[in-house]
């Protein structure tokens, strides 16, 4: 298959290149390479994006339509992960967000619908933000509870609770839970999936919106200090700053290894779906994020202190971890690398990096400053 990849040069983007050329496909990427996540360049660790690669590569932002156009000639299938990803910046660079994110999918979608009609399959990144609050059980039924009060949250009472303030169950999030999005970014992602979903019915395009997880491994940004807290960890261990963890640490993520991703996005690109389908794609298991940042201390064999602080952001959740039913039914896909296996290959990757100046205090005094967290650093 000819198959166009936006945000190619990224992290789940760079592992889907060498995938998909493993296998056989011809491969096109168009990435603007953010300096946000790129840092300076050229980037030594990506052969494929210097000329005489293989891979047709597109240096431009996919709002270029022109460029866009060049991207989407005689492509038979996308693979779009190109977006801004950090949830708190999302919380005020709105404009910027929605207009990388979402008005760019509305353009990627008109063009195919009037110019590149050759286009059979999509494949959206969506995400498991557009749930907001994962899945809980009360009274014997899927309960998914409202944002978090900020003033409880400033208590330190984490935990959602039901209308009347009852205790929740944690359940394994299943995609027919209400989307409740709590961030920009989010928004932007739910609103994505629902102009997918009519494209496909209108033109018959296969469209599929994979909602990843929490996705780390190797070649994640470790630049960037609005996501990805196995960066912002890591990098800190390795300098032996104490690390804050937000909240009381016992908030939970399904983090999922990249390479169970691109497989996941794989089935999804080589499979005769039809119609529109969104999938929840994940490890499956909540992992507490004291848990975590315990096992990378362990293996990264780290003085670092773990801090709880108390810390919190708006639009953070306390819990979500994902159902995997209907990925199983519909992909067959199914997750093979363990926590274990995957944190101590992250670790032995990041050993193997450069150590950046820590950013993420930075990040957070933004986000106080807007009133959108609360530091006490
Ligand atoms: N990593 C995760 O945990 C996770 C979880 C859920 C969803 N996702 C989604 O998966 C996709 C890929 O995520 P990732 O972790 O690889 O992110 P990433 O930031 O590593 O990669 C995104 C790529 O898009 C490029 N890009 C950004 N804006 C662009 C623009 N305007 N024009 C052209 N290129 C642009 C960046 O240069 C980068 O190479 C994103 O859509 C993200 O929202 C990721």
């Amino acid at each position: 298959m000819k198959v166009l990849i936006t945000g190619g040069a990224g992290f789940i983007g760079s592992w889907l290149v060498e995938s998909l050329l493993k296998a056989g496909h011809d491969i096109t990427v168009i990435d603007n390479l953010s300096p946000q996540i790129h840092g300076a360049l050229p980037r030594p660790d990506a052969a494929w994006l210097q000329d005489g690669s293989e891979v047709k590569f597109i240096r431009a932002d996919i709002r270029n339509s022109a460029a866009m156009d060049e991207a989407l000639a005689q492509v038979e299938a996308v693979v779009h992960l190109a977006a801004e990803t950090g949830t708190g910046q999302s919380m005020y660079q709105i404009a910027h967000y929605y207009d990388v994110n979402q008005q760019a999918t509305a353009a990627l979608f008109e063009a195919i619908a009037t110019r590149h009609r050759q286009v059979k399959r999509v494949v959206l990144a969506s995400s498991r933000s557009i749930y907001g609050e994962g899945a809980y059980e009360l009274d014997g039924q899927l309960h998914v509870p409202n944002s978090r009060n900020v003033d409880r949250l400033k208590r330190g009472e984490f935990e959602p609770v039901g209308p009347k303030g009852q205790t929740l169950k944690l359940i394994a999030t299943p995609e027919h839970s209400t989307p409740a999005p709590a961030s920009v970014y989010a928004a932007t992602k739910l609103a994505n999936e629902s102009l997918g979903r009519v494209f496909s019915e209108a033109y018959g395009t296969q469209v599929l919106a994979l909602r990843f997880q929490n996705v780390y491994g190797e070649r994640q940004s470790l630049r960037n200090p609005y996501t990805g807290i196995l960066s912002i960890f890591s990098n800190r261990m390795r300098q032996g700053l104490p690390i804050n963890i937000f909240e009381d640490g016992l908030e939970s993520r399904d983090f999922v290894h990249v390479s169970d991703v691109v497989r996941a996005i794989t089935l999804g690109l080589e499979k005769d779906l039809g119609g529109f389908h969104a999938l929840n794609v994940g490890a499956g298991v909540p992992t507490t994020v004291m848990e975590m940042a315990q096992a990378l201390g362990r293996l990264l064999k780290s003085s670092s202190s773990l801090q709880t602080s108390g810390d919190f952001r708006a639009g953070d959740i306390r819990h979500c971890y994902a159902d995997l039913s209907k990925a199983r039914e519909v992909l067959g896909f199914e997750p093979l690398v363990t926590t274990e296996q995957g944190l101590s290959r992250f670790c032995e990757w990041v050993q193997t990096q450069a150590v950046l100046e820590d950013r993420s205090a930075q990040a957070m005094a933004e986000l106080t400053k807007l009133g959108l967290g609360n530091s006490k650093g």
